[in-house]
């Protein structure tokens, strides 16, 4: 497993590759990677013939009050995972090798970066969208993968990549969450025992609406009833609605296209954000519904910890 710093070492490296016609995969990380981030690795180590993860802690895409100085960093041990689950190179450059002096340009992601996270943390996901496109561009693989525990940062790329007609197929895998239904996260390593008990909340919430769906209950309100009332031990509760699962426009009455069941809420000092996909059954689909399913939903992950329940 190489590791690089500079963007230009590594470029010429994977230049070598490409031209043998090798498969590239791509995981770009925040680093203190956990079952979640192996997942995205396993799933491109699958697929791809080379594996590059990048390491990168983007100041662009936190706000000014958020965790960017405290955001947890455990460089050695993600090395060891990268190392063990058959990663060719890990790129983790500094702020400034990705962010020079006189750096001026910004991609600006449309409405579907609008909601949810894009509303309580705003130019979020311009930072995502920008120091995607430059990964994108220096990695230049042929597959990406990301974590669906991120809904909308996935809908942000895939919408990007399509209007951008970036080269590069997007990859979205599962969440993987504790026994107890806590969706993996760097950021549960905030939480305390109390929190992280308070915590399981969310989950219990998302899944019950879930299985209520699947026992045939469409009406939107009522399934957001049913997360709700299971969400009372969080502090504050930023957002729980209903998207559709490609656009991520609000759902309102019936939820018979794929849908997104999104919350966001803190426990304490932490933010922790988490969702489940409302999937109507096959035969009320129609083939650009099936596509987008089978895009989202990807295999189930199971890497140590359970995933959602299948649909
Ligand atoms: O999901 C993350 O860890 C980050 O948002 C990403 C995609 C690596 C961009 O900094």
């Amino acid at each position: 497993m190489l590791t690089f710093r500079m963007i230009k070492s590594l470029t010429q490296c994977l230049r070598g590759y490409r031209s043998s016609g090798l498969r590239v995969g791509f995981v770009p990380t925040m680093g203190f990677l956990h079952a979640g981030h192996r997942a995205l690795i396993d799933e491109s180590v699958a697929r791809c013939d080379i594996t590059v993860v990048s390491i990168f802690v983007n100041p662009t895409q936190f706000g000014p009050n958020e965790d960017l100085d405290r955001y947890p960093r455990a460089l050695e041990a993600d090395h060891e995972l990268c190392r063990k689950a058959g990663v060719s190179m890990i790129f983790m450059p500094d702020a400034g090798e990705i962010y020079p002096p006189g750096f001026q340009t910004h991609v600006e992601p449309g409405p579907v970066a609008e909601p949810l996270c894009g509303a309580v943390r705003p130019g979020h996901f311009r930072g995502v969208a920008t120091v995607v496109t430059k990964l994108f561009a220096i990695v230049q693989p042929d597959v990406a993968f990301f974590g669906q525990k991120d809904f909308q940062q996935c809908a942000v790329i895939r919408q990007m990549v399509r209007d951008l007609n970036l080269p590069v197929e997007i990859v979205t895998v599962p969440t993987v969450r504790e026994p107890d239904g806590l969706a993996l996260s760097s950021r549960n390593s905030y939480l305390d025992p109390a929190d992280r008990v308070r915590a399981r909340c969310l989950s219990q919430g998302l899944l019950a609406a879930q299985v209520a769906y699947g026992e045939g209950e469409q009406d939107s309100q009522r399934l957001l009833a049913i997360a709700r009332s299971l969400m009372n031990e969080v502090d504050q509760l930023q957002y729980l609605e209903l998207r559709d699962a490609r656009t991520l426009e609000a759902v309102q009455g019936l939820v018979e296209q794929p849908a997104a069941l999104c919350v966001a809420a803190t426990i304490g000092p932490t933010r922790l954000i988490d969702n489940v996909l409302l999937i109507p059954p096959p035969t009320a689909l129609s083939d650009r519904e099936l596509e987008l399913v089978s895009h989202v939903m990807g295999r189930q992950a199971t890497a140590g910890a359970q995933g959602s329940p299948p649909l």
